[in-house]
């Protein structure tokens, strides 16, 4: 029976593990986790699924798949600490930034990297995925299999990782942001209290989701059918169509710049070990 190993208990290890419980893809006995503290979020998880193996580095050379779940400049580390007898452990980097070549360089271990997204936590969302060279077939299916549990797995070229994290794991919070705004204004421009502008926004955000993913729709297709031509909602969304690729061209140019940044840092920091 297969076990997946832990490094670090964040909020997304902890949306994966309890996705994979939930779902029955694991029991708690195949779940070794390894982190440096031990977190409320940890000892709950422990509370009510006792069988979780909280584990120590070594351990882990027992698991078939070793997900690393620590901050972008923590990986590599990590990487270090490991025992040469997880060398043949499939590990999968869940970090932003840590390129497979980088992750290439502190271990000979088959390695992914997987972009999580929090509303997986809802059981959705796109799971970005990029294999290095020596991933074999059975570990790449493995993964799958595992991601699929809670998402949809798309396998994409790295290149394109830091551009499409935006559109699967930022998101969220950048449609939030966006929103909120929206809520904000309705406030500024009618009697609205600003609790009826976030209901009906929500679930106007849900339903828009449903339709698009349930009806197939495009997003134009969706603006054609609320729009009617000479319209009210027409007037609206023209607004937004002149307005908005600047404001989403700027999020692109502050974004890559930041994820270029993050790189120089896990550069420099990796120069020093
Ligand atoms: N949050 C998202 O939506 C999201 C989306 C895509 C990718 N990611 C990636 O997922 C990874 C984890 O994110 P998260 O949101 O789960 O973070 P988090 O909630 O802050 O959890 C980070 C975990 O890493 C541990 N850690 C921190 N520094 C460490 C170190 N130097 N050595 C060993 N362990 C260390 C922390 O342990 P302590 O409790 O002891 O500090 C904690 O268990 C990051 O690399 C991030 O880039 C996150």
């Amino acid at each position: 029976m297969e076990t997946i190993g832990i490094i670090g208990y964040g909020s997304m290890a902890d949306m994966m593990v309890q996705k994979w419980l939930e779902k029955e893809v694991l029991n708690a006995h195949q779940i070794m986790i390894h982190t440096r503290s031990e977190t409320d979020r940890l000892l709950q998880l422990k509370d009510r699924h006792q069988e979780i193996n909280i584990c120590s580095l070594n351990e882990l050379s027992a698991c078939d798949v070793l997900f690393i779940c620590v901050p972008p400049l923590a990986v590599l580390d990590v990487l270090d600490q490991l025992p040469s007898a997880a060398k043949s452990v499939h590990t999968v980097s869940v970090a932003a930034a840590v390129t497979l070549d980088k992750l290439s360089k502190h271990t000979t271990q088959p390695i992914s990297r997987y972009i999580p997204t929090l509303t997986s936590a809802v059981g959705t969302g796109v799971s970005l995925v990029a294999h290095g060279e020596t991933a074999g077939e059975e570990e790449k299916a493995r993964l799958h299999r595992l991601l699929s549990a809670f998402s949809i797995v798309r396998e994409i070229e790295e290149d394109q990782f830091d551009a499409a994290s935006n559109l699967t794991s930022s998101s969220p919070g950048f449609i939030a942001a966006l929103f909120e705004e929206m809520a904000k204004a309705a406030v500024r421009n009618s009697e609205l209290s600003l609790e009826e502008a976030y209901e009906f926004l929500t679930y106007a955000l849900l339903g828009t989701g449903q339709v698009l993913v349930e009806r197939g729709l495009t997003f134009a297709e969706t603006v054609d059918r609320v729009a009617t031509k000479g319209g009210i909602t027409g007037e609206g969304a023209e607004v937004i169509q002149k307005q908005a690729p600047q404001m989403f061209d700027d999020l692109y140019t502050q974004t890559m710049k930041k994820y270029e940044q993050l790189k120089s840092q896990i550069n420099e920091a990796d120069k020093h070990h």
